[in-house]
Parts: structure tokens; sequence; C-alpha cells
């Protein structure tokens, strides 16, 4: 697996993998200090195969520099937060750490018509030989991450008969999940006011 890697990203896998445990260490960090900030976090390089169908697609040509100073996500980050509030303070506190931002989609306030949820950032992370590799982080609760990863696999299946009924009934959960977490959020404001009194 890791010679898979090696093979296709050569010499840059090394920027990456520094990409990405500098962004871990980051969200490790705040999980340790005091109060939780979100629920958990995992990440990823993205897979060989998956990076050159990607670059095949945008008709960019197949080479490591090109995977992993063009495309967006070849490290990926998630983080699963309990609440909406959550999400927004991560975010914020990425912001505040002093990577360059990108890229920021705040596909919260506007969700794909699909009813894709999430907060979406790309921060450029500047590795030991002074290469800019971006670092895409996606950041949402823990309902719209079950949402997501549903709706990823109802993509990848393409025998599905009646699609438009599945992509009818996702839209309907996606708005429910989004009315959900609100009231969560609000929940969650009245019992901390109410340990204030
Ligand atoms: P690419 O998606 O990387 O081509 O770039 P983009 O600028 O269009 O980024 P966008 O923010 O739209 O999406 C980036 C990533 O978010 C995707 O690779 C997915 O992981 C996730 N994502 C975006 N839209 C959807 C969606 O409709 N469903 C699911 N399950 N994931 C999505
Ligand atoms: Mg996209």
């Amino acid at each position: 697996m890791e010679l898979e890697y090696r093979d296709f990203y050569g010499e840059y896998y090394e920027d990456l993998l520094f990409a990405q445990t500098e962004v871990m260490d980051f969200l490790m960090g705040k999980m340790s200090k005091g109060s939780k900030s979100f629920e958990h976090c995992y990440s990823r390089v993205k897979r060989p195969a998956s990076m050159i169908e990607k670059l095949r697609m945008r008709n960019l040509p197949i080479e490591p520099e090109t995977a992993v100073l063009q495309i967006t996500d070849a490290v990926g980050v998630r983080v699963i937060c309990s609440f909406l509030e959550e999400v927004y303070g991560i975010a914020d506190e990425i912001r505040g750490y002093g990577w360059e931002i990108y890229k920021c989609k705040d596909y919260i306030a506007h969700p794909k018509g699909n009813g894709y949820r999430s907060y979406h950032m790309v921060v450029m992370v500047t590795t030991p030989r002074e290469l800019e590799i971006p670092v895409e982080i996606q950041i949402r609760t823990i309902a719209q991450d079950a949402w997501a990863n549903l709706e990823h696999q109802m993509k990848y299946k393409k025998e599905i008969k009646d699609t438009a009924l599945i992509q009818r009934e996702l839209k309907r959960c996606a708005d429910e999940i989004a009315s959900t977490d609100i009231s969560m959020q609000t929940i969650r404001e009245l019992i901390m006011e109410a340990a204030l009194e």
C-alpha cells in the first residue's frame, strides 16, 4: 500500500505527509486543551488511482507535481463536530492559526442542490523544502457526516434503479438533519444558559 503511494507521488509523498501531519497535530492539540472543540477528526492522502482519475477528468498531466500542487485535495482532513457552533468555532481557530487560506466554502449557509452541507476550507501548508501544499479540510456535524457518507455510497452504485426517488429522499433527510442540527444547537444554548443562572 505504502509502495503504491510512493510509486505515484515519488518525492512529493514526504511533502504530503508533512502537510497532513501539520494539520492533524494542530487539531489534536485543540482536542487536548481544555474544552472539547470537536468530536473527532481523520485524514487521508488521496489514493493514486482516484488522483489519476481526477487529473484525467480535468485534462491535467498525470504527474505528481501537478497532483500535489494543483489538485487541492491530495491531502484531505475531516473534522466531525457534535454541534453547528463547533463547526464555526473550529473554522475560526483554523483561520486564526496563520496558514494561508486558499479557499473557503460554507455549504451549511449555502447547501448544494442535493442537500449536501459542510464547511470547506483549503489551507496552504509550507513544507521544509518550501513547497506550498494545499490541504482540504471538511468540517461538519455528525449528522451531516452520516448523510454525506450515505450520499457518496449512492453515487458509486451505478446500477441503482430508482435514483430520482433516492435523491428526493436524501434531500428530505438533509433538510430534516439541518433542522435537527439547529434544534440541538438551540437546546445546548438553553442548557448552558440554565447552568449560568
Ligand atoms: P473538487 O470537488 O475537489 O473538484 O473541488 P471543488 O472546488 O468543486 O470542491 P467542493 O467544495 O465542491 O468539493 C470538495 C469535496 O467535498 C469533494 O471531493 C467531496 O469530498 C465533498 N463533497 C462536495 N460535494 C459533495 C456532495 O454533493 N456529496 C458528498 N457526499 N460529498 C461532497
Ligand atoms: Mg466538487
